[in-house]
């Protein structure tokens, strides 16, 4: 592992701590669905190690054989003042939370709360391509409200997605994704609010997928769904996964709204069963004791994203990158290289880089690319030095 410079806030950025012989050591997802020759740069997952915090309150816990079933609620209390601390909001109540094996579970039983088989569920492209397929296999209909040109919610779209949803007179709901996966869109407190009061006004409950909420850059402001006016019954779901690397360790939250605790409450206890004791161990360490580290990754990334726009602007300028303020990942429009639908696949065959595939986000996916920022500036010039090669 290398030794780096500290960033400001005391930590040095984990982005530049792994080397890429370490990282080749990795036996997840990452780094090891393509072959060695390979640059990875697609799935969400960051090459990072795990703050000390995390990796002392895992060890300590294995060391004691603490490896038994989740109870309590030091997730939420630690999610709770995460929440007023980074963002000013005190209206997550631990009353009102449950936990869930991950996000996207999490996801499944919220719309099953509020929706029945068969009902339609709102989703805004480009967008997680997951959104689709679990709405699919549980048995609701995918109803699309695109983002916008500018890669912003639609309100206009939204207003007639929702008012389509509901005419066949079922229950639907609005799966949003705050930030957007893949365009690092962070959504403001009046589009929200605007958001909210169309569901209000088409009767469609709002389930709002807010895992990268952690990973806001600084300067940018990430409001939660439930925080803003109208947004009293909706339901989140939040998880330390995305902000600390942390997807091998599963555990998320469930967050009601006052006005959808009724609906929470229903959840069925076995809707808990697939977290790990150990994941919600870390995930507690992560949002209650690695701040500064979060903080050093944050100031990590937005200097990846500096380093990206240059990069590509000196090297492939007819790739178009609007980087969003939050996730860590980068949304490329290639259109405008001519190497069809499908982009990724080029650069992966031509140039051994992988990134992840425009096509499955949905509409305004074909064209573009998904590219990973979670990794050192090294390696993502390495990573635009083969695009540029693939193109060439
Ligand atoms: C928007 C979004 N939701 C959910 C997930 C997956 O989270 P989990 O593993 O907790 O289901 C991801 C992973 O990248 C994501 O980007």
């Amino acid at each position: 592992m290398n030794r780096t410079p500290h960033a400001p806030s005391g930590e040095p950025n984990p982005l530049r701590v792994l080397s890429p012989a370490d990282l080749r050591r990795r036996t997840s997802m990452k780094w090891r669905t393509h072959p060695a020759d390979v640059l990875p740069l697609w799935v969400a997952e960051m090459d990072v190690p795990q703050p000390e915090p995390v990796v002392r309150a895992v060890t300590d816990a294995l060391a004691l054989g603490d490896t038994g079933y989740p109870v309590g609620t030091a997730y939420a209390e630690a999610l709770a003042a995460f929440a007023a601390k980074r963002w000013g909001w005190d209206g997550l109540a631990v009353e009102r939370t449950a936990l869930v094996p991950d996000v996207m579970l999490g996801a499944v039983e919220m719309l099953k709360l509020v929706t029945g088989p068969g009902d339609p569920v709102i989703v805004s492209p480009p967008v997680y391509p997951p959104f689709f397929q679990f709405v699919t296999h549980m048995d609701r209909r995918v109803v699309r409200a695109p983002l916008g040109a500018d890669l912003r919610l639609d309100l206009g779209a939204l207003d007639e997605a929702f008012r389509r949803a509901v005419a066949g007179g079922g229950r639907a709901a609005y799966l949003l994704c705050s930030p957007q996966n893949p365009t690092g869109t962070v959504h403001t407190a009046a589009e929200l609010a605007a958001v909210a009061e169309l569901a209000d006004r088409h009767g469609v409950r709002v389930v709002a997928d807010e895992i990268h909420a952690p990973l806001v850059a600084a300067g940018a402001d990430f409001v939660p769904y439930l925080s803003v006016p109208g947004g009293e019954r909706g339901l989140s779901l939040m998880s330390a996964s995305k902000g600390w690397n942390l997807a091998g360790l599963k555990a998320a939250l469930a967050v009601a709204g006052p006005e959808a605790a009724a609906d929470l409450a229903r959840l069925p206890a076995e809707a808990a069963d697939g977290a790990s004791h150990l994941g919600v161990i870390a995930h507690t360490a992560a949002l209650r004791d690695a701040g500064p580290w979060l903080d050093a990754l944050l100031a990590g990334l937005d200097d990846n994203r500096r380093l990206l726009a240059g990069l590509l602007a000196e090297h492939l300028p007819a790739i178009r990158c609007r980087p969003g303020r939050a996730t860590y990942l980068a949304w490329l429009d290639c259109r405008a290289l001519g190497l069809g639908d499908d982009p990724a696949q080029v650069f992966l065959e031509r140039g051994r880089v992988a990134l992840s595939s425009g096509p499955p986000f949905g509409e305004g996916g074909a064209g573009h690319a998904r590219l990973n920022l979670g990794t050192s500036p090294e390696l993502l010039t390495e990573a635009v030095r083969r695009m540029t090669e693939a193109v060439r």
